[in-house]
């Protein structure tokens, strides 16, 4: 047995029940008992410890939450806080505190992540300062960008590099968006960070599809709770392109070359209160029975 399975089975509670055997590949039942079988295919995920009735597995922390069901917000209270979340562009000036940034951590933290791996890197500014040094250097790596991008539009075989609707939209929609973007940037307007106090980063190893999916999780994990306290937050697709493209801006936010960045969002406490949910187009979903 792999000594380096930090879940034991305590023979002397376990009743054989068999629900870790369930939902676990550890753990096989062999004449009616129990037993840790394929120790090397524990992930650490702990539900075989969650799941235990009698408390029989035994794992590596010793403070354990316990879940009532009646503890999870309702229906309701979920579904309203989704249905109110909204990008927010308008920041109060003030760093969030170190506590509330916690908070967004923890819910991070307690993301789902492929295979368990908790391989999620963070970067997180909370200084205006360095947030405007930072756009002094982010700016021109997005007017550059989108100059690229403009001139790809304007190629009369656009539509065959960017397919038919990106090329359409690049030209009709995109490009008139960047012009007014470079024009209200250059009049003093922040429409990269929307002068927003803080920055958070998630990147990890470039290659991994499942980190690139366990960032997008973690990333909203934080927007969720971070509405709870005021803080609003903006998802950021221009600022994750700058950093992917600008190794300046990656050496300044530590972020090695091997790693890529998944997620980036602009937060701080907000300065504008939406009063009406928004409506959005019904689901499009095909539902095979
Ligand atoms: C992946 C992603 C990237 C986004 N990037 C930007 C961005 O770079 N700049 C921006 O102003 N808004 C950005 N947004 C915000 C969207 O425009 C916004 O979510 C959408 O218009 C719906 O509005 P709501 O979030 O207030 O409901 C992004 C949203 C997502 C999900």
């Amino acid at each position: 047995m792999n000594s380096e399975i930090k879940y034991k089975i305590n023979k002397d509670k376990c009743i054989n029940c068999g629900l870790c055997v369930d939902i676990c590949l550890v753990y096989e039942k062999i004449s009616s008992k129990v037993d840790t079988i394929h120790p090397n295919l524990c992930i650490e995920c702990g539900h075989c410890e969650s799941v235990c009735p009698v408390n029989a597995i035994e794992g590596p922390e010793e403070v354990k939450m316990i879940c009532e069901d009646e503890q999870i917000p309702t229906y309701e209270s979920l579904q309203f806080l989704l249905q109110t979340r909204r990008s927010i562009r308008r920041y109060k000036s003030e760093p969030i505190s170190d506590i509330d940034l916690q908070k967004m951590l923890e819910a991070g933290r307690y993301a789902p992540t492929g295979s368990n791996e908790q391989n999620i890197k963070y970067v997180v500014i909370n200084s205006h300062e360095k947030m405007q040094e930072l756009s002094e250097i982010a700016l021109p790596v997005v007017f550059k960008t989108f100059k690229v991008a403009k001139k790809i539009a304007s190629l009369p075989f656009a539509g065959k590099i960017l397919g038919k609707k990106q090329a359409y939209r690049l030209k009709n929609i995109y490009g008139p968006a960047i012009t007014i973007f470079e024009e209200r940037n250059k009049q003093g307007e922040d429409r990269l960070f929307y002068n927003a106090p803080g920055l958070m980063v998630v990147h990890g190893e470039k290659q991994d599809e499942a980190l690139a999916f366990s960032c997008h999780i973690a990333m909203h994990n934080c927007v969720l709770i971070a509405q709870t306290l005021g803080i609003g937050c903006l998802l950021n697709s221009f600022a994750l392109m700058a950093i992917n493209q600008s190794k300046v801006l990656r050496k300044k936010l530590g972020i090695p070359k091997e790693n890529k960045c998944f997620g980036a969002m602009t937060f701080g406490y907000k300065n504008i209160n939406y009063k009406k949910h928004v409506n959005r187009k019904p689901v499009n979903v095909n539902i095979i029975e």
